[in-house]
């Protein structure tokens, strides 16, 4: 088990409007509990996250119900104790290899004098329920791209007079099991679900500024068993992929390759994967013979001929398919990679020769120096997560129930203070 905390001196007056969330990144290879605060009903401060490893989730999915609940439940125990928050209510973040976006509209007549918050809820509910599902489809969200008032694009239509508003929708859906199994794992953890995100989309806030996401960003959230693919553009979606492949890939075939096990196979991926030969100084330099526990030895070339297929083999299927949904990357469009897998030394130049269009390695927007290790790639998700319930969340206070535990602020502040900094190995 492992945590990071924030420090005090961020945290915010206890008689300001202040809130709490917790959200669950479901990942292929470790599920993060992330605590967060919200003042006046925005994103705050990041007050800690725990993490585990666990081998329930197949390419994102829980395939595992007894796994991914006991490693929940320990994680709950741990937010308690090290953080100091007893939780009882999650947003949750998944992803889904079958991961489907729909465009779709919907249209409220408008029944007083101008339009309300309870016309837009209306017209939303209208576009979710309109939308045509296939058997064992279940929505995971939809975003309004575009309002029209009176057949007029507007910004935000609320405060406006007019007869009819209408939305543009873009709508996700992902196999109901994919749901049902969440709901199932968290509930026998003892936790209630408050919604289910698709976790790319809070990575993509969490890593990514406002200028970015209006010029055009490519996201690849690269982790164990998936390689997430999200685009923006005008501030608007463009694009969500889920392919089943991630580090975890490189790593079995190192494995195979080298003839050595999965355990040595991850430390040689980590310590001493480079993406491309084309970047390795001395290619026949060899592999430190402790690292390999008696195989013949290993160069730095071998290992990164390795690791560049099965990049290579990820980008293939990745950009295609963008290309196949007809959209073209070029300037000013930008790329940010994150993720574990984004880690990996060499990558970022790699997919940047490539693809010839700047690419940055995603840290979540976190000042420096008090966050550094919430701010890496691995933890983008988990960070992007409350930030992304936080701006999602209406604000009623009942439906968050993460509740400060008998140990008081004062106590968790200094559990934070006492953690910072030292926890994470
Ligand atoms: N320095 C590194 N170099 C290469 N790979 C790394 C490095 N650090 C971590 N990884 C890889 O990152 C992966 C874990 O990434 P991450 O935690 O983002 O995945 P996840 O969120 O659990 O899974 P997913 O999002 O695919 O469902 C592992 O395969 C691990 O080997
Ligand atoms: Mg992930």
């Amino acid at each position: 088990m492992r945590a990071m905390n924030s420090n005090e001196s961020h945290l915010t007056n206890p008689e300001e409007n202040i809130n709490y969330i917790a959200a669950l990144d479901i990942g292929s290879n470790k599920i993060s509990l992330s605590i967060g605060q919200t003042l006046d009903g925005r994103f705050d401060a990041l007050l800690g996250v725990v993490h585990h490893q666990c081998h329930g989730i197949t390419s994102g999915r829980v395939t595992n119900l007894e796994a991914v609940t006991s490693t929940i439940r320990k994680l709950v125990v741990e937010a308690h104790e090290i953080i100091g928050f007893d939780v009882t209510e999650v947003y949750v973040g998944i992803t889904d290899p079958e991961i489907a976006v729909h465009r779709n509209t919907a249209m409220v007549a408008v029944a007083g004098d101008s339009i309300t918050d309870a016309d837009i809820a209306d017209v939303l509910e209208a576009a979710e329920t309109a939308m045509p599902l296939r058997e064992n489809e279940a929505i995971l969200h939809v975003i309004p791209e575009q309002f029209l008032v009176n057949g007029h694009p507007v910004g935000d239509p609320v405060g406006r007079s007019g007869v009819r508003v209408d939305v543009e929708t873009t709508v996700l859906t992902v196999p109901r099991v994919s749901i049902l199994n969440v709901e199932r794992v968290c509930r026998a953890a003892g936790l209630q679900v408050r919604d289910i995100f698709f976790s790319p989309l809070g990575t993509l806030e969490a890593v990514t500024h406002p200028r970015q996401r209006q010029l055009g960003v490519l996201l690849l959230d690269i982790g164990a068993g998936t390689t997430d693919v999200v685009m923006m553009e005008g501030d608007r979606l463009r694009y969500c992929d889920v392919v089943p492949i991630g580090g975890l890939s490189f790593t079995e075939s190192l494995a195979g390759g080298l003839r050595c096990l999965r355990e040595e196979a991850e430390t040689i991926k980590v310590k001493c994967g480079m993406a491309s030969p084309a970047y390795l100084e001395n290619p026949g330099k060899t592999v430190d013979s402790r690292l390999l526990c008696g195989c013949a030895p290993v160069t730095y070339s071998q290992v990164s001929h390795i690791l560049e297929s099965r990049i290579s083999e990820i980008l293939h299927i990745a950009l295609n398919r963008l290309h196949y949904a007809g959209i073209q990357l070029t300037a000013p469009h930008s790329i940010v990679i994150t993720g574990g897998t984004a880690q990996l030394t060499g990558l970022r130049a790699f997919i940047q020769e490539l693809i010839e269009l700047p690419v940055e390695v995603g840290h979540a927007n976190l000042p420096v120096g008090m966050f550094d290790l919430a701010r890496q790639p691995v933890f983008s998700s988990a960070v992007g997560l409350v930030m992304y319930a936080a701006a999602h969340d209406d604000g009623r206070p009942s439906r968050m129930d993460v509740r400060v535990t008998d140990s008081k602020n004062s106590n968790v502040f200094k559990k934070l203070a006492d953690f910072f900094g030292g926890f994470f190995d």
